[in-house]
């Protein structure tokens, strides 16, 4: 049998800790203090013995930081062994993977440099870009247990199609997929569908992450002036960055579900067991 030993960054101590249980592997903490001028010094409280390392650190706001503490923690445990394993439960700079408009610097792919160079063999991520691990099937299993009527799975845009398309296979339903126009300058979101027919149904919005809340929020309005029923979303990543939580309430959503790859009031669903087994 592999042996793990599961570390964690201070972004994802509670997930780590449950991902080290159900590995049935040793946990070691790390402690972060932060100084005066902004530096932070990261200290493992254990050395790890002989294993595969699996560094826990979800790189969400403050991105940068939470990004150094897992480089940190890695270039460490490196040394006491050959295989370093990064589980980046929900990965900043994942939507920066392309030059959208000219001049940008693909980040993700600077991000990619670093984690080798810090010593990282395998890199796990949960939905962002990774058809690897999903946390689609543990999202269903809670809207199972949520009384909808005449459920209707929607994509706030094409790109998310095959996703609502899983989701409603699951939920033994349909979906549809929304029109979404984001202005890559400003970063204003517009819904350009037509009329769908949602009317009277409960409808479950499902997508990889929410941040400002843009797109739930255009969605919404969108598909409440269309006289649906209620409006549930799902999520893996709730960023939620400022207000998000608060315009996603007022535009009509009944309630966010979101995975604990990020702590948060709407973080219900635990993807411990997921990406436990996809380490396996
Ligand atoms: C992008 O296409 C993603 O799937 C999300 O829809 C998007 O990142 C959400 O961002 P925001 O909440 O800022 O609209």
């Amino acid at each position: 049998m592999v042996k793990f030993t599961v570390v964690s960054g201070n972004a994802s101590t509670d997930l780590a800790k449950r991902i080290a249980r159900k590995l049935k592997s040793p946990y070691i903490k790390t402690e972060k203090k932060v100084f005066p001028d902004g530096e932070s010094k990261i200290t493992i409280n254990q050395i790890p013995k002989k294993s595969i390392v699996v560094v826990v650190q979800s790189t969400y706001p403050p991105v940068d930081s939470n990004l150094l503490e897992l480089l940190s923690i890695v270039s460490k445990v490196q040394k006491f062994s050959s295989k370093v394993y990064a589980v980046i439960p929900y990965m900043g700079y994942a939507r920066q993977d392309r030059e959208f408009l000219g001049g940008e610097i693909v980040t993700i792919g600077v991000v990619g440099k670093l984690l080798k160079a810090a010593g990282v063999k395998k890199v796990l991520t949960v939905d962002i870009h990774s058809k690897i691990v999903s946390a689609m099937d543990v999202l269903v299993k809670h809207f199972k247990k949520l009384k909808m009527k005449e459920p209707l799975v929607v994509s706030p845009d094409m790109g998310g199609q095959e996703r609502a398309k899983k989701f409603a296979n699951l939920l033994k339903t349909d979906f549809i997929a929304l029109k979404k126009h984001r202005d890559r300058k400003t970063g204003k979101v517009n819904i350009l569908s037509d009329r769908v027919n949602v009317k009277n149904r409960d409808l479950v919005l499902v997508d990889d992450m929410i941040s400002t809340g843009g797109s739930i929020v255009k969605a919404t309005q969108f598909l409440k002036k269309q006289k649906c029923r209620r409006v549930f979303v799902a999520c893996t990543h709730a960023l939620l960055v400022n207000d998000a939580a608060k315009k996603i309430k007022k535009a009509g959503v009944s309630q966010i579900v979101s995975t604990n790859t990020l702590p948060g009031e709407s973080a219900k669903v635990d993807v411990s067991r997921v990406i436990a087994d996809a380490l396996k």
